[in-house]
């Protein structure tokens, strides 16, 4: 593609929000520096002009590395018996909140494997202590494929945010990356009925899974669009020495930069994390990400001791840091991209509670 050729796909992109297949595909397979620069400059203009240059913390609290799942690529899937598996306490739970709210985070993102040991009263009863607790706070829970019934209730329970990742919008793909017991039309079933409840909801990719092509990403573009998240949570696969993708590649830092920004071209409105994921292949992935469009960070609130046992991927940064360093860290980095971290809870542009 010529200099001019590139600005123009942008600029069309920005237009209309959407390309036909076959330029979307180029955008996805082209890693022109030209291109990435083009994308960037575009979808940082764009997420300026919506939310100006700040960016929103969500605290995440990995509250159980017990899972019922065996996913390829996680690293907590119930195969791996290389690891120490815990609960927190709901007291050291709200420790955890206390501990972030007094930092200035208003958002709590409670996060787990499928764990039968919390089950929808154990988890409604604490997501009503957080909200009484702190009446500012939104809290998230990221607790998988759960009946309609439990998040009518966890929402009734002041749960107003949902993140659950498709994966990968292809079924045959899916296949690919987990055990018969699981089914992609499940999983994109629950996210249609967390949208329908009223949940602001998180939905998101991995970015160089094993086996993913460009054309599935295309069907994840689609998807994404059909379903219309508040969020997008995208960062790249890591393998994990203890899965049956340890000897996998990592997906690549420039496709996943290029997709946060296509992501935000086409849909502008979207809270965009730069995942911690992403700032693992690379010491400043992150603020590349927020350059890139992203306005969204989910510093770990997790004590540390069960950090280090929430190991979804090697290597994962941030493991031995305590809540206030990640902060400092954060502070800095934000900095470093152009941006500042709010202090509001972040909500989504066009959402209001039920
Ligand atoms: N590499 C990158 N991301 C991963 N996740 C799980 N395992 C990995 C890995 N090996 C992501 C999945 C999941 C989210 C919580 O973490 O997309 O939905
Ligand atoms: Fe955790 Fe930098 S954000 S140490």
């Amino acid at each position: 593609m010529t200099d001019a050729a590139t600005r123009d796909i942008v600029s069309r992109l920005e237009r209309r929000r959407d390309l036909p297949d076959e330029e979307l595909l180029d955008l996805i397979a082209n890693p022109a520096p030209e291109l990435a620069e083009e994308l960037a400059e575009r979808a940082g203009a764009v997420r300026e002009r919506i939310y100006g240059n700040a960016v929103y913390l969500r605290g995440l609290i990995e509250f159980t590395n017990y899972c019922e799942n065996n996913c390829f690529y996680c690293g907590i899937r119930r195969g791996n018996q290389n690891i120490e598996r815990y609960r927190l306490t709901e007291e050291r739970i709200l420790s955890c909140t206390d501990r972030g709210y007094a930092l200035g985070f208003r958002t709590f993102v409670l996060q787990g494997g499928e764990d039968p040991g919390f089950p929808d009263e154990r988890l409604c009863e604490l997501v009503r202590t957080i909200r009484e607790r702190h009446s500012d706070c939104a809290v998230t829970l990221s607790v998988g494929e759960r009946e309609r019934e439990s998040y009518e209730a966890f929402y009734r329970a002041g749960a107003e945010r949902y993140l659950l990742r498709h994966e990968t919008a292809c079924p045959a793909h899916y296949r690919k990356l987990h055990p018969e017991s699981m089914s992609a039309e499940h999983r994109y079933n629950c996210l249609k009925i967390l949208k329908n409840i009223g949940f602001q909801v998180g939905a998101g990719m991995m970015i160089g899974s094993p086996y993913q092509t460009p054309e599935d990403i295309l069907k994840d573009l689609r998807f994404l669009q059909d379903l219309e998240p508040h969020m997008v949570g995208i960062g790249p696969f890591i393998p994990h020495k203890d899965t049956p993708f340890h000897d996998r590649p990592a997906g690549g830092l420039e496709l996943t930069l290029r997709l946060l920004s296509i992501l935000r071209l086409m849909m502008p409105k979207l809270l965009l994390p730069a995942t911690t994921a992403l700032g693992t292949i690379h010491p400043t992935g992150r603020e590349m990400g927020l350059r890139a469009g992203a306005n969204v960070i989910m510093p770990n609130l997790s004590p540390t001791d069960a950090r280090e046992k929430y190991m979804l991927y090697d290597n994962k940064i941030c493991t031995g840091e305590a809540a206030e360093k990640c902060f400092r860290c954060l502070e800095v980095r934000v900095k470093s991209a152009g941006c500042y971290i709010s202090v509001n809870r972040g909500d989504a542009p066009d959402w209001t509670a039920r």
